[in-house]
């Protein structure tokens, strides 16, 4: 089956909420689904979201990705969905992401000043400019920093991080019955 890779740029139809844990919460879900979806369908890329825009990357197999792409467009969170690229390639070019996700990040003011962009907005890149945003996405090291999806995750299933009353109660009293043990057998001795 051959490969494809895929990019877009969109913009948000949600008003940007104050970041949780780093990342907007609309972002945030569209992250969980596409990292479940994605991973079964072996499509891996990365999803940047700034100045309320999208700028999406995918490669995989192309039946896949076209699917995906179809499912992406019609999604009402958000609107003038334009493809940048879509073309064929020989092999895959990242790795173990299903959805890498990159925050407005140092890197990105920094590719923005080098093209002297005031704004995030991908639907103007031009070739070289998809490129090197595809490649900042490929390098960025800051998803695990500072947004985790386990983290993500944890909201709708958390971990006890502390023993329930029951619990500490119940430890107490065996701890109490296991010295009055001890104490009985050290008077019988
Ligand atoms: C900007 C943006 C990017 C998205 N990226 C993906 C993606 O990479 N993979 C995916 O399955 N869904 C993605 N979605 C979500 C899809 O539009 C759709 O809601 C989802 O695939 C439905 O999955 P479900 O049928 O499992 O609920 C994205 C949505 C938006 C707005």
């Amino acid at each position: 089956m051959p490969l494809i890779r895929l990019a877009y740029a969109s913009e948000a139809t949600f008003e940007a909420k104050p970041l949780e844990k780093g990342i907007e919460p609309h972002v945030a879900r569209i992250l969980l689904v596409s990292r479940r979806n994605n991973a079964k369908v072996s499509i891996v890329g990365g999803l940047y979201y700034g100045d309320n825009r999208f700028f999406q990357y995918l490669e995989g197999e192309e039946d896949a990705v076209r699917k995906t792409y179809e499912r992406i467009q019609q999604d009402p969170r958000h609107r003038n969905v334009r493809t940048l690229i879509e073309e064929p390639i020989a092999d895959r070019t990242f790795t173990n992401w299903s959805m890498k996700y990159v925050p407005a990040s140092a890197d990105v003011q920094a590719f923005l000043a080098r093209h002297k962009l005031s704004e995030f907005n991908p639907v103007a890149f031009d070739s070289e400019q998809c490129e090197e945003m595809i490649e900042l996405i490929r390098r960025s090291s800051q998803d695990q920093k500072s947004v985790n999806y386990d983290e993500v995750n944890r909201k709708t299933s958390p971990t006890p991080q502390t023993l329930s009353p029951g619990l500490k109660i119940g430890l107490v009293a065996a701890a109490a019955c296991l010295v009055v043990a001890l104490i009985v057998v050290a008077t019988m001795l």
